[in-house]
C-alpha cells in the first residue's frame, strides 16, 4: 500500500484507483476517509470487508459541489438553505434518495435515504473533481475504532487492506461532520443525528433554524442513525469522564490552563482552553494515550458548548463499554 503526499500526479492516481474500484484514504478537514466509488457495489462492499464495518451501517457519500449533491438526491428549502450556509465544510445532510441516482444499494444500506457532504478540504474537492463520480467514504479506522486524523493514523488500522492514502497532513477540524436529517412533517424541521464540526450555534446564526433532537438516542438496536451506537470510538483503555482528580497510574486527557496533581503521561487538548484546537487534538490525544499502556485514562471535564458538544460526544462513546462486536 504506497503513502504518497498529495501533490497533482498522487490526486490523479488516487482518482483513477477509485474509478477502477479501488480504495482509496483522503484527507478531509474532518477526520480521513476511506473512499471508494459509490455507485459500484464491489467497490462499496469492499469497504464494509476492509473496516469490518456491519452492513446495516450506511454511508456518507461525498461530492464537489451542491449541483453534484442534487443529482443524487431530492433536497427541501430547509436543505437547500443548510447547504448553502455551509458547504463546502463539515455538514452531513440526511435526503431522500432520488430513484435515478445510480448509487449502490449498499451505500445507502437499503435506505431511502442518502447521507451527502461536500468537503472543504482542498485535496478532497480536488480528489472528487478529477474522479467525477460520486465517493463513498467513511472514517478510515476500523469499525468501533478511532477515527483517523493523520495518515499514520490510517495506516496503523487499515495497511494491506487498501490501495492507497493520500497524505495532506493532520485534520484541521478534528471531529467528523454533523449528520442533519428532516423530520416527516410539512416544515422540514431539521433533526440533528450527529454532533460535529458545524455546531448547532453556527446553524442557529446563519440560518435560525433550531435543530431538533431524534427521539429515539439510546435505542441501540435500531438507530435513526447507526453513528449513534453507544459504543464507537473506543480506546483499549477504559475511559473516566469529567476527572477533577486523576488516580495514581492514570493518564491524563487535559483541557486548559489550570491542571490537578498528576504524574503520568499526559496530554492537554488545549492548554489555553480553545475548543476548536481541542477537538482538531482529540483522536489524536485518544490514540497516543491508550499507546502508553495505561489501564485508564482520566479525562477533564470539557465545556458542552460550540464543537464541546460533539467533543463531549465522542468522549461519551469512547467510554462506554464496548456493545457486541456486530454492532459496531
Ligand atoms: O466527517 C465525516 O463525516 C467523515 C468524513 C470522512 O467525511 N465521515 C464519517 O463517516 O464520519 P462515517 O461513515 O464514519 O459516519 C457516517 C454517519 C454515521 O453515523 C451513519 O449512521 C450516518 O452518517 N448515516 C449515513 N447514512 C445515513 C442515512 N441514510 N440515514 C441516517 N444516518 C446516516
Ligand atoms: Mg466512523
Amino acid at each position: 500500500m504506497e503513502i504518497l503526499n498529495a501533490d497533482q500526479a498522487a490526486i490523479e492516481k488516487a482518482a483513477r484507483i477509485l474509478r477502477d474500484g479501488g480504495l482509496v484514504a483522503m484527507p478531509t478537514e474532518t477526520v480521513y476517509g476511506l473512499a471508494a466509488n459509490a455507485q459500484n457495489e464491489r467497490s462499496v462492499a469492499r469497504i464494509f470487508e476492509a473496516k469490518g464495518r456491519p452492513r446495516f451501517n450506511p454511508l456518507i457519500v461525498h461530492i464537489p459541489d451542491v449541483a453534484a449533491a442534487e443529482q443524487l438526491a431530492v433536497f427541501n428549502d430547509t436543505a437547500h438553505q443548510l447547504a448553502e450556509s455551509f458547504w463546502p465544510g463539515p455538514l452531513t445532510l440526511v435526503l431522500p434518495r432520488k430513484a435515478d441516482c445510480g448509487l449502490s444499494e449498499l451505500v445507502t444500506a437499503g435506505l431511502s435515504t442518502v447521507a451527502l457532504r461536500v468537503p472543504g478540504h482542498p485535496t478532497a474537492q480536488a480528489l472528487l473533481r478529477a474522479a467525477g463520480i460520486p465517493v463513498a467514504a467513511p472514517s478510515a479506522n476500523k469499525s468501533g475504532h478511532i477515527s483517523p486524523t493523520t495518515s499514520t493514523h490510517v495506516a496503523d488500522d487499515l495497511d494491506g487492506r487498501i490501495d492507497m492514502i493520500l497524505d495532506s497532513g493532520p485534520c484541521n477540524v478534528g471531529v467528523e461532520s454533523t449528520v442533519v436529517t428532516f423530520a416527516n412533517d410539512e416544515k422540514n424541521t431539521p433533526v440533528l443525528l450527529r454532533p460535529g464540526g458545524v455546531t448547532p450555534h453556527h446553524i442557529q446564526t446563519a440560518t435560525g433554524l433550531q435543530l431538533r433532537r431524534p427521539k429515539n438516542t439510546t435505542n441501540d438496536t435500531a438507530p435513526t442513525s447507526p453513528g449513534q451506537l453507544t459504543s464507537h470510538y473506543a480506546p483499549n483503555a477504559r475511559l473516566r469522564l469529567n476527572v477533577s482528580q486523576p488516580e495514581p497510574g492514570e493518564a491524563l486527557l487535559a483541557f486548559g490552563p489550570e491542571l490537578p496533581p498528576h504524574c503520568g503521561p499526559m496530554i492537554n487538548l488545549s492548554a489555553r482552553g480553545d475548543l476548536q484546537e481541542a477537538a482538531a487534538n482529540l483522536f489524536a490525544a485518544l490514540r497516543d494515550l491508550d499507546q502508553h499502556g495505561c489501564s485508564s485514562i482520566a479525562a477533564m471535564k470539557i465545556p458542552k458548548i460550540g464543537l464541546g458538544i460533539a467533543i463531549n460526544d465522542r468522549l461519551l462513546r469512547a467510554a462506554a463499554p464496548n456493545i457486541s462486536d456486530d454492532q459496531k
